[in-house]
């Protein structure tokens, strides 16, 4: 997996349309493109989620076909980083750069084999993947540039089958998880969900919040407008996320309200999965000060009812 940047194209040519970049300015086509080489880092961190979720399932004897469905997932997301390689490359963007540290540190935190299995399921491929699915959503919904929109349009259809797997194999191994593995869980739900705020829905509130305007020649070459990445975010999570963690035996409503809660254990610093997750946030305390008060100010417009 280490090796995706040397094959970049390889295959993928007549999978994709030519890019018809005429209708754009050469600022606008470099903002845009900036965003395939970060996507294509993001698919690889899922490659390798998917590849330790498929180790731990062979390690806690998951029932096939579980540990190969984990493993073709995997080939996927490695598609899913060469595309998005092959179609940065078309526009000029630079290689991507691959920093899989964070992957290791948040396995790392997952010692026990069925809870790593539960917990990737969970946060990684339930929570995670549900929210790709919808950003993907959102971005080739108004995509119109020819090149960008058939990338996210393949990217999209997988991630809709990535997210069921994990909603299916979560449900399924959850009758094997004790009363003290379904805590933990509860609690990476919590953490998982903060998470995701921080990393999907923090940076488009602070660009909304700087009064920056955004250009629509973007969201046409791909780039999701930080309006509607917000609302997307929110949706995912409050309509699809928090209803199917209750369905599958959580609380899903109180792992939402208390995702900046920590627990004893993050007191003590024994789990850090959330700071490992988006290593790039200073602390919990201000993350949570930042997202829920930009949220609040921005205002009701910005917040699904
Ligand atoms: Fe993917
Ligand atoms: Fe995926």
């Amino acid at each position: 997996m280490r090796n995706v940047k040397r094959d970049t194209t390889e295959g993928l040519e007549s999978e994709l349309p030519r890019p018809v970049l005429g209708p754009y300015t050469a600022a606008q086509i470099e903002f845009a493109r900036e965003a395939w080489p970060m996507r294509a880092a993001e698919e690889l961190r899922s490659a390798w989620i998917f590849r330790a979720l498929t180790r731990a399932a062979q390690r806690i004897a998951m029932a096939d076909p579980w540990p190969e469905r984990f493993a073709r997932t995997t080939h996927d997301e490695i598609r899913h980083a060469r595309l998005c390689v092959a179609v940065g490359a078309r526009l000029g963007a630079p290689s991507p750069r691959y920093d899989m540290r964070p992957v290791r540190a948040r396995l790392a935190t997952l010692a026990d084999p069925r809870v790593r299995a539960a917990s990737l399921l969970l946060v990684e491929v339930a929570i995670g993947e549900t929210i790709s699915m919808c950003l993907f959503r959102a971005g080739r919904r108004a995509a119109i540039e020819p090149l960008s929109r058939a990338a996210l349009a393949s990217i999209l259809r997988d991630e809709a089958r990535h997210q069921r797997l994990g909603w299916e194999g979560l449900a399924a191994l959850w009758p094997e998880l004790g009363a003290d593995r379904r805590d933990e869980i509860q609690r990476e739900a919590a953490r998982g969900l903060a998470a995701c705020e921080r990393h999907v829905a923090v940076p488009a509130l602070r660009w909304l919040e700087s009064g920056r305007p955004f250009d629509g020649a973007y969201a046409a070459l791909g780039v999701i407008d930080p309006r509607e990445r917000v609302e997307t975010f929110y949706f995912a999570v409050e309509r699809l996320i928090v209803p199917r963690l209750t369905r599958l035996g959580l609380d899903g409503a109180a792992a939402w309200r208390d995702r900046y809660v920590q627990s004893r254990e993050d007191r003590h610093g024994a789990f850090r999965a959330v700071t490992l997750v988006a290593p790039t946030i200073r602390s919990t305390s201000d993350e949570k000060l930042s997202a829920m008060e930009l949220r609040t100010n921005l205002g009701r417009a910005h917040a699904p009812t």
